[in-house]
Formats: C-alpha cells, structure tokens, sequence
C-alpha cells in the first residue's frame, strides 16, 4: 500500500531509504500544490540529518528534472556536452570555454546563472556586450546550439520548477549544506538541457561554496556517481578557489578578459582552467582519444581563429554587437579608477576570493538579492597573485568605479583581501583532482 505523504517523512525522519516511487510522488505532490511548504520544510531537514542513498538521489534528480520542461536537443547531431561550475569569483571561463569545445565539433548547449551572493554568474558577464540577449525560446535555443555549436542562455521558469521552489525553502529552512539535495539540485537543471555528457568545476577554497577539499570531494564524487547512474556521460575536477581566477572580476571587465583567452592572450589561470575542463569536454565526447589531443585541438582552435569565428556567431545570433569579439576592449569598463597599493613589502601570501567578491558586489557588479539590477561597468582587476614579491606602492589591485569618492570602503575591502609576508607561500595548484 502507498505511503502517505506524512509517513514519507516519517520514514526518512526515521533513516529509511523511499522508494523511486514514493520520490517521485513526493516531488508530484509538492508541485501540484497538494503537499505543503512546511511538509516540504521538514521533510528536508530529515533527508539534510539522514541523507540519501545514491538510488534515492537520481530519483529526486529525475522527479525535480520532470518537473517541468526537458529540452529536446534529438534534432541536433552529435555529442552534446555542458560545463558547470559550483561558483567563483573571476570564474569567466564558459565564456572563452564554449565557443573553443564547439569549434572543436562538440555541441555545447549551456543554461547559465546569474550571479547571487559573493559569485558572479555568466548571464551578467554576457549582457555586458551590448545587445546580447540571454533570453531565447526553446526553439531558437535549438536552432543556435545546432547551426553554431554553442548557445549560452538562462534558466527559464519552465526548466525544473520544483528545484526552484526547493531551493528557496533550502535557503530559509539551513538546509541548503546537504550534499543528496545540491546533487539533485544542479542535476535536474543540467539534465533538463537534453545534454549527454557534463563536465563539472567544482571550486574549493574560500571563494567557494565548498570550503575545504573534503566537502568538495565528497559533492564532486556524488556528483559523477549520481550523474553516471541516470545515464549521462559525467566528470568532475577539483579546481582551486582561494584566490580569484585571472585578474578581472566584475561583469564587462571578466568578458573582456575571455575574450581575450580567445586571442591567446588570456591569464595563465584562465588559460589552464579553460583548458583543462574543455579537454575533458572533448574526450567524453569523443572527439579526442586522449586528453593531451584534446588539448592540442583546443590550443589549435585559438590559433587558427575558429574559436573567435564561433563566438562572433554566437553573439550576433544572440543578438549582440560581435565586434567585441575581435576588438574586446570595445567593451565598455568603468572610467574612475581607484588603485590600491602594497603598505609593506614582502610576498602576497594569499589574496582572499570572497573578500574581493564580497567588495565586487558592494560596488554594484553583483546582487544580494536575485531581482537586484547589476552595473555591467563596475569591476576590480586583481594585479598581484599569491607569490608575487611586492614593494611599499606597488599597485595591488585596481578598482573601476562610477565615482571615485564612493569607494573607500570598498577599496578598504580590496586592500584587507592582500594578506603579505615573508617567505613564500606553499604552491597551490590550480587542478586538486579529477573524478571520472
Ligand atoms: N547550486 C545549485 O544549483 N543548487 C544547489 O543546491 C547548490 C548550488
């Protein structure tokens, strides 16, 4: 006999693992209204206490991914692969990174964020190109992916509803931390694109959601177990976090600094992140044999300008000016600058990412709250990385602001970021680990 909805909870409250089924009616019943928000409320705070097996797991994923529209990708030929990453800050790379796998012959649909909290988010970055709509209906989404390769565009309100509403209750209920609920939660979405591979970026350190590289690990293995089981092609790498990847954070400056990958011209960092995680886009695809051919196709793809014929396609059919394209300081950044400089000399130790993106968002470039506007202009550049052997005035980090007088406290925030020393700091490599 089927269980009601309170022995459900009971039973999870209890440690039992649900049946798919009763997962699933779970999910039913919440969309449809029948199962209330307090149900909902505890029976998360049972699964964030007991957890869930990985059977349990792919049947939320699949019920919250059925919640609402799956897309239909069938109509596009070949292998079709996404990228996610958990959220950084500088975190630029699906911006140079999708443009590159497609021109490699991989088909990348993406549905991108935006940013929320200390991290930036894509959509942001991508509107900063005047006219770019990351807006489109299905179909042109479709037509894009299949006629150009790649297409960047948002979550619409029909792509899993019920995560959404799950979310939000997450985040006023302390029980966002569960690892069975952020699985299911970034699975349902990444499915819903009608992918068949996904390659995702989990961030450790402190600009990251996860912290410490256990935690990290531990998201990053359900994550490929989890994805793996519900029949996708899935790899996670471990990438570093504790300081801001490239040196541009903030909307326009970061696209700017993308599209400056696609020059050969990138940050080292970007460069090697971009790199890494589109060979191994390219090898689940199966378009490359090994990793290292992959990366040569990839290194290839910049040097000969395919990638940036890509990009300059995919922007003017996302309806944006692709002169930025060739011509990235078209790209309009803020004209006052405020410079913070070194107070001692010695070696930056760290340059702590959630205190330059907390700043970054305090000058407007990202939102604390998800309907906020963000200024496309506003942006920090991050000019000495952890190592660099620095004197009393050298300029640290650079501030691109509306109005100079505004930002001492921001530039106080960027300045409290840079923590010097004497001796050097251990090595921190940019790629912690790969789970396939
Ligand atoms: N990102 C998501 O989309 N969901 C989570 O639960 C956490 C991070």
């Amino acid at each position: 006999m089927q269980r009601t909805l309170v022995e459900v909870i009971a039973a999870k409250r209890d440690g039992q693992a649900l049946s798919a089924e009763e997962v699933q009616h779970l999910i039913r019943a919440f969309s449809s209204g029948e199962m209330a928000d307090y149900q909902m409320a505890a029976f998360l705070m049972a699964v964030f206490f007991r957890g869930m097996t990985d059977a349990e797991t792919v049947a939320l994923t699949e019920a919250m991914l059925h919640s609402g529209r799956v897309l239909d990708l069938s109509s596009v030929a070949g292998f079709k692969v996404d990228k996610h990453s958990t959220g950084g800050v500088g975190d630029k790379v699906s911006i140079c990174l999708a443009p590159m796998v497609a021109a490699c012959g991989v088909r990348v649909p993406m549905v991108s964020g935006r940013g929320l909290g200390h991290t930036g988010g894509t959509l942001d970055k991508l509107e900063a190109i005047e006219g770019f709509s990351t807006i489109l209906s299905a179909a042109q989404f479709v037509k894009i992916v299949d006629e150009v390769g790649a297409c960047l565009i948002g979550q619409t309100a029909e792509i899993a509803p019920a995560d959404k509403r799950i979310y939000a209750l997450r985040d006023v209920t302390a029980t966002v931390e569960s690892i069975p609920l952020i699985v299911a939660s970034i699975l349902s979405k990444k499915l819903a694109e009608g992918i068949d591979g996904l390659v995702l970026d989990v961030k450790v350190g402190r600009g990251a959601f996860m912290k410490d590289e256990k935690s990290a690990r531990e998201l990053a293995e359900a994550l490929v177990r989890v994805g793996t089981r519900a029949g996708k092609k899935v790899v996670a790498v471990l990438t570093d976090m504790s300081a801001p990847l490239g040196v541009a954070v903030g909307n326009a400056n970061e696209t700017r600094e993308a599209l400056e990958v696609l020059h050969g011209r990138g940050p080292a960092d970007v460069v090697e992140c971009t790199l890494v995680l589109g060979s191994e886009m390219l090898a689940i695809a199966g378009v490359a044999r090994t990793i290292d051919e992959a990366r040569d196709m990839l290194v290839k793809v910049v040097a000969n300008g395919r990638a940036r014929a890509v990009m300059a396609a995919l922007v003017a059919a996302q309806g944006g000016d692709s002169r930025v394209v060739n011509e990235p300081d078209r790209l309009a950044v803020a004209p006052v600058t405020v410079d913070v400089v070194a107070k001692q000399a010695g070696i930056v130790q760290e340059v702590d990412a959630l205190e330059i993106g907390l700043a970054s968002v305090a000058m407007g470039a990202g939102r604390t709250r998800a309907d906020q506007p963000v200024d496309h202009q506003v942006g920090i550049s991050v000019l000495k990385k952890p190592g660099a052997v620095v004197q009393v005035g050298d300029m640290l980090a650079r501030l691109h602001v509306r109005d100079a007088a505004t930002s001492a406290e921001a530039a106080a925030r960027v300045a409290e970021a840079f923590s010097i020393g004497d001796g050097a700091p251990a090595p921190l490599p940019l790629v912690i680990g790969t789970i396939r």
